[in-house]
């Protein structure tokens, strides 16, 4: 049993936002009664197209991808993604975005009044929607933004941190201060792609963020720095693609991990993960 914040979960292993949908997409394909919490696809207010194509490639061990928060708004989640989220029987974590911390707020309000919503993770970190930098780039916006979220609502609130900074420590320590019950690092690293035979970037919106398993030895090393300065879980990610990765997050100091772009590979690979650190568990 894993404790984040208000929230018990029966395992620590959870499903990273924007890799798992709403989690009605993977249905038959795992057994998501087995999942220690499912983080949904990051939502805003109204909703978002999302950015040109091509939205994604693949690089070498790893991937890019400039989603651009494609989503129908918050109150179409919680009229038919919510519903389905509700009946499985699994904390659901509902991951928001906003442009300002207004939009934060309000998103922070209506779920508030949603029961089957146990926790929010606030996506200070995309690197993809257009505005002046990001909020997780900055101490003060993110203490501001984390602060008036958690006047808004008393549900467990997960601050997601960008590895785009020079200190990470610096901007959890400030999410944490704002009242943040728990950090999960790392979203994306920005990087680029180009076809060197149409001599164009391989993505619509030129740059985009990297994941997958070349990610993880920095996504290692940041939860590391954060959970020896910080009293609050910390929830890692960043590469995760075996139980022996995820049990390397554990071992660094994180509470619990979440599984992100292995999930494309094999949308069953949350359950294996599960069952491998529960083996580590009860041989060590
Ligand atoms: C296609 C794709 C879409 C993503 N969308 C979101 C998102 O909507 N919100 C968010 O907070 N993170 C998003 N992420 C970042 C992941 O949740 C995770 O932080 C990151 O990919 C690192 O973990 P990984 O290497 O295991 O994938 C996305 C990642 C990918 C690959």
């Amino acid at each position: 049993m894993v404790k984040i914040g208000k929230i018990n979960l029966k395992n620590p292993v959870m499903v990273a936002s924007g890799t798992f949908g709403y989690a009605e997409e993977f249905e038959g394909l795992i057994d998501l009664k087995k999942l220690g919490a499912i983080v949904t696809k990051t939502i805003t207010l109204d909703p978002k197209q999302g950015n040109p194509m091509p939205r994604i490639c693949e690089t070498a061990s790893g991937m890019l991808n400039a989603i651009g928060l494609q989503n129908k708004g918050v109150d179409n989640f919680i009229e038919e993604k919510l519903p389905y989220l509700s009946k499985i029987g699994v904390p659901v974590i509902v991951s928001v975005s906003g442009d300002c911390a207004d939009e934060f707020c309000e998103l922070a309000k209506r779920l508030d009044r949603e029961k089957h919503v146990d926790g929010i993770e606030l996506n200070l970190s995309c690197p993809n929607i257009k505005a002046r930098g990001l909020i997780a780039q900055d101490k003060e916006a993110t203490y501001e933004t984390v602060k008036s979220v958690r006047e808004k609502t008393g549900k467990t609130l997960i601050a997601k941190l960008s590895p785009n900074v020079t200190d990470i420590v610096e901007i959890a320590e400030a999410a944490c201060e704002a009242g943040a019950d728990s950090v999960s690092l790392i979203n994306t690293l920005i990087g680029m792609a180009i076809d060197v035979e149409t001599g164009k970037p391989k993505l619509g919106n030129i740059t985009g963020g990297l994941s997958g398993p070349c990610i993880k030895p920095i996504a290692l090393r940041m939860v590391w720095e954060v959970a020896k300065n910080i009293d609050k879980p910390v929830i890692g990610m960043g590469g995760i693609m075996t139980a022996q990765d995820a049990v390397e997050f554990l071992i660094a100091g994180a509470k619990a991990v979440q599984i992100g772009t292995a999930s494309f590979i094999d949308p069953g690979i949350s359950g294996k993960i599960i069952k491998g650190v529960e083996k580590w568990t009860k041989t060590k």
